[in-house]
């Protein structure tokens, strides 16, 4: 199988995608890097005799470079900040965990999920995470920590594979189509239906997954934002595997970068999909900070490949939104937000009034009186929340007068109960963000 994808990883996108960028999406440059770095460990090994690791591994001089910055940038920032909760006394996060300083970095390169991402540094989890049960970094130290995963980048290019050591798993460059649908009644602007909103469908055949297709609804949120729904993967016959999609924006002014999704959002998302089914994408929606909506884009994997039959994890499930788990501050959300969602959300949230609706956001139970049952609506109000940047929760997004998403419930336009609105549900949001 790998076989097959590193074939298409040579073959596969347009020359002009190539331009300057993710190191790891440039397959000319890696190649340069690898050469050069081969006729330096040939040079070195040549005069000097094999390069010591320490103990006794060969390492080129890029990854002896990465050491250092972990020993000399990276750690002597994650242990006194952040050991307390990660070097294993929490199993499940124990990302810095390790017998020895070198040790701890070969635990947080390998963590599953993946929260270093060589492929867009910027945005690894380990430096956007911010404030949680734990203290978010001040920028100095993000900047540091930047520093040591450049080098990691670059050690990693110099192997000429992409960050998780395989093949560069990337689609072609693709516009995408926006929905610019306007509601007016209710049941205006259904995706694909309506002929401005239309869905997007990204083949995946060009990278070995015949038929599949990653589907989603893409709307402007101003000049340089772009809002995302129905965000899913739509399996073939083969079915369909996917590890860590990151996407890409692609500026059109000559000499631009490449814009990866900032916070790295789809970090921890696995989805092991039968033939012809499909699953959401995390939540299925996701505003892009930065995707100015004319960009051509591009989807980016961790592991693309057809239906695993014997994963031990994440099998079929659909969670993948970073933050799994139920609602953690009941309290919160029965005081601040459960009688707005009620009122404004309900009536078509919650039921089977509004099919496409409850779909998209399931809110049975917010009428409820008890605990049990109220849990389950605060469990799937929570689904939407964006940890990393709560402001662009999808609730917070889709009914806002504001942003011009096809949502057909805006609070008739009026601002200032949108604004009450948020206020009240975000005490509870902030709750659930900073919740142990
Ligand atoms: C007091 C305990 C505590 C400290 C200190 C702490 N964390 Fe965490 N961290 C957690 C808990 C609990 C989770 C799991 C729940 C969650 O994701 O918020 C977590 C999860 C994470 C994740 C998982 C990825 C994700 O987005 O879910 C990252 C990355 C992270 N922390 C980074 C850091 C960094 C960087 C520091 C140091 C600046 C730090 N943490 C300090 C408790 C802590
Ligand atoms: C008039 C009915 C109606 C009301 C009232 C309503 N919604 Fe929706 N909502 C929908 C429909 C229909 C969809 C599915 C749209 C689609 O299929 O694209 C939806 C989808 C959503 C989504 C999924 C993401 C997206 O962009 O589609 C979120 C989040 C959401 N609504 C939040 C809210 C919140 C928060 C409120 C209350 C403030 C609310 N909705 C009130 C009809 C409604």
């Amino acid at each position: 199988m790998l076989g097959g994808l590193q074939t298409i990883r040579a073959h596969g996108a347009p020359l002009k995608s190539r331009r300057a960028m993710l190191d790891t999406l440039l397959k000319h440059l890696d190649m340069v890097r690898l050469s050069i770095a081969a006729m330096a460990l040939v040079a070195l090994v040549g005069c000097t005799g094999l390069i010591d690791g320490g103990s006794g591994q060969t390492l080129t001089p890029e990854q002896k470079i990465a050491q250092q910055k972990w020993l000399d940038k990276a750690l002597p920032i994650l242990k006194p900040n952040c050991g307390q909760c990660h070097a294993g006394s929490q199993p499940d996060i124990a990302f810095i965990a390790g017998a020895t300083d070198l040790a701890s970095r070969d635990t947080l390169l390998g963590f599953d999920p993946q929260i270093v991402n060589t492929d867009a540094p910027g945005s690894s989890r380990l430096m956007t995470k911010g404030a949680h049960a734990g203290p978010a970094l001040l920028a100095s130290q993000a900047a540091d920590l930047l520093e040591w995963v450049q080098a990691e980048k670059d050690a990693v290019a110099g192997m000429g594979s992409g960050s998780s050591g395989g093949p560069v798993l990337e689609t072609t460059s693709f516009r995408p189509q926006l929905c610019t649908c306007v509601p007016v009644n209710p049941g205006d602007c259904v995706p694909g239906m309506a002929v401005d909103c239309p869905i997007n469908h990204v083949d995946l055949s060009p990278l070995g997954l015949t038929g599949a297709t990653i589907d989603f609804v893409a709307m402007p949120l101003g000049s340089t934002d772009l809002y995302v729904n129905h965000l899913a993967v739509q399996a073939s016959t083969d079915g369909a595997y996917i590890e860590h999609p990151l996407f890409v924006s692609w500026p059109s002014t000559p000499g631009a970068l490449p814009i990866p999704d900032g916070i790295d959002r789809f970090f921890s998302v696995k989805l092991n999909l039968m033939a012809t089914t499909q699953s959401a994408i995390g939540a299925g929606t996701a505003a892009f900070v930065g995707f100015a909506p004319n960009n051509k884009m591009t989807i980016h994997f961790k592991v693309l490949d057809k239906y695993k039959l014997d994963t031990g994890s994440g099998s079929g499930s659909g969670s993948g939104s970073g933050t799994v788990g139920g609602c953690k501050k009941l309290t919160e959300f029965k005081a601040n937000a459960k009688s707005q969602l009620s009122a404004a959300c309900g009536s078509c949230h919650t039921g089977t009034s509004n099919p496409n609706a409850h779909s998209a956001m399931n809110l049975d139970g917010v009428n409820a009186a008890d605990d049990a049952t109220l849990q389950l609506a605060c469990n799937q109000a929570r689904i939407q929340i964006n940890f990393t940047d709560t402001a662009t929760s999808g609730f917070y997004i889709a009914p806002n007068p504001a942003q011009a998403t096809a949502h057909p419930f805006k609070f008739g336009g009026n601002q200032a109960n949108f604004n009450a609105f948020k206020a009240a549900v975000d005490v509870w949001v902030q709750a659930e963000k900073t919740a142990p």
